[in-house]
């Protein structure tokens, strides 16, 4: 069904909306005539997002959200419950990069990545079900990775936040349907955005191999806010907008002993830097 007969009142709430993917969902949004809150920690950039927004013909509502705290999450929804009188979609898209060693990752390390990665979005998701029950109606899109399918090495801490995000979207799946509330999880492979300004690693080579990984990304955020957009007028579950986000997805499922071969020979041999041009 299209998404604005679904949602007349088209209203949609969307997390680090400062940069890269939250940016373009807010452009693709204000597009299609939304009204569109933008949250973020950072103010300069969500004051870019809401004059892009503007210079594409939209209004953007500019609100300040940490998303490790569920004090800022409770005022964003007060904000839109007294100003728009409900919400139709929240996007919880808000998340940091990290690679690593798991036995050199810092303990505080892993804390800060499941406070941002994951625990956000468990926060985001129990403050806006009981507004979007209240409706009877909505749709939360969470982002994930493909990372938390493809289970790269030396990835482990970004990998074990975004498996969590994607079982948490499984289940809510199932749990909100009675509920009229319905649920979409992000999964991209790398695509072009500022990612890599937050991310952290104690091994440079960590840091050029995903630089390198970035580098080669073919597709950009407004082609994969595009596809998030598809994706909850269609009403699925995995919005997977790449070719080798649906090959690993598919080839992990569908042989998963063979799958894990596989990913293990690509590591012992280095195909994944010479891939990305570290050697
Ligand atoms: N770019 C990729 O290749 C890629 C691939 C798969 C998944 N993702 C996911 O897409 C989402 C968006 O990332 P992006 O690539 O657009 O990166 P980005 O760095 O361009 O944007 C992320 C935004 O999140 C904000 N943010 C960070 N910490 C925050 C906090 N505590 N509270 C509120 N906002 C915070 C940042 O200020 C920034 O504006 C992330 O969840 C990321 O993990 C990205």
């Amino acid at each position: 069904m299209k998404l604005e007969k679904r949602f007349p009142e088209r209203r949609v709430v969307i997390t680090g909306a400062g940069s890269g993917l939250g940016r373009a969902l807010a452009l693709e949004f204000a597009s299609r005539g939304w009204r569109v809150a933008v949250t973020d920690i950072n103010m300069a950039r969500l004051a870019e997002t809401a004059a892009q927004v503007a210079a594409a013909g939209g209004s953007a509502r500019e609100i300040a959200c940490d998303v490790t705290k569920p004090a800022d999450f409770a005022r964003v929804l007060e904000a839109v419950r007294t100003g728009w009188g409900g919400i139709d979609v929240l996007v919880n898209n808000a998340g940091v990069a990290a690679g690593g060693f798991m036995d050199r990752i810092p303990m505080d390390e892993w804390e800060r990545i499941i406070d941002i990665n994951l625990k956000s979005v468990i926060i985001g998701c129990r403050t806006f079900i009981p507004q979007f029950a209240a409706q009877g109606s909505g749709h939360i899109v969470n982002v994930a990775s493909n990372a938390g399918i493809a289970s790269l090495a030396e990835m482990s801490s970004y990998n074990v936040t975004k498996a969590g995000v994607i079982s948490l979207s499984e289940t809510l799946r199932v749990e909100l349907a009675p509920r009229g509330v319905g649920v979409t999880v992000v999964c991209p492979t790398f695509f072009k955005t500022n990612l890599m300004d937050g991310f952290r690693s104690s091994d440079e080579r960590q840091r050029r191999l995903a630089e390198g990984m970035f580098a080669k990304a073919s597709i950009g955020a407004g082609e994969i806010a595009r596809h998030v957009v598809r994706s909850i007028e269609r009403g699925r579950l995995y919005a997977l907008a790449q070719k080798d986000a649906r090959l690993a997805w598919r080839g992990k499922r569908l042989a998963p002993e063979a799958y894990f071969r596989f990913l293990g020979w690509a590591y012992r041999t280095g195909m994944f830097e010479k891939y990305a041009g570290v050697r």
